[in-house]
């Protein structure tokens, strides 16, 4: 049995990843406004990736006894002014994101609660992966800067992980 703070904490956590999916789906929006297929693919298959965090969250309580309560989203941003200002949001998202997954496994050390330890590890495991992939394209656009026939290779390198 897991203590009423900590299920509040993972309750909480189900909203987090909840507005992550939003706030890609709405990135992905603005790139295809702005006819960036390749980025808008690629934040669409990242969205329903957050999707699927939220969901393992969701499992999870569900699996030790606990009702999950779904609270309301916050309104996304819905426009940028470039590509590389949408990735760098995103990238400053996932360092939020890593900073609240190290404070679920502080609480769940400090309640000695081993289970949920343990089921976050794998959550360690994927900040570490999607922050220094987020990174790694945001470095990609600023080698790019203005450069359209480089966006548009950008473009197309990154959409080809949608399909993937
Ligand atoms: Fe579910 Fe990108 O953190």
């Amino acid at each position: 049995m897991i203590s009423e703070k900590m299920q509040k904490a993972l309750n909480d956590q189900i909203n987090a990843e909840l507005f992550s999916s939003y706030l890609y789906l709405s990135m992905a929006a603005y790139f295809e406004a702005e006819n960036w297929t390749g980025f808008a693919g690629w934040m669409k298959k990242q969205s329903r990736e957050e999707y699927e965090h939220a969901m393992k969250f969701f499992h999870y309580l569900t699996e030790v006894g606990s009702r999950v309560t779904l609270e309301a989203l916050e309104k996304p941003k819905t426009s940028w002014t470039s590509p590389l200002e949408a990735y760098e949001e995103a990238h400053k998202h996932e360092l939020y994101i890593t900073k609240r997954i190290n404070d679920l496994v502080t609480l769940a050390q400090a309640e000695k609660d081993y289970a949920t330890n343990n089921f976050l590890q794998w959550f360690i495991d994927e900040q570490v992966e999607e922050v220094a992939s987020v990174d790694q394209i945001v470095n990609k656009f600023k080698l790019v800067g203005d450069n359209k026939v480089a966006l548009y290779m950008l473009d197309k390198e990154l959409g080809s992980r949608a399909s993937s």
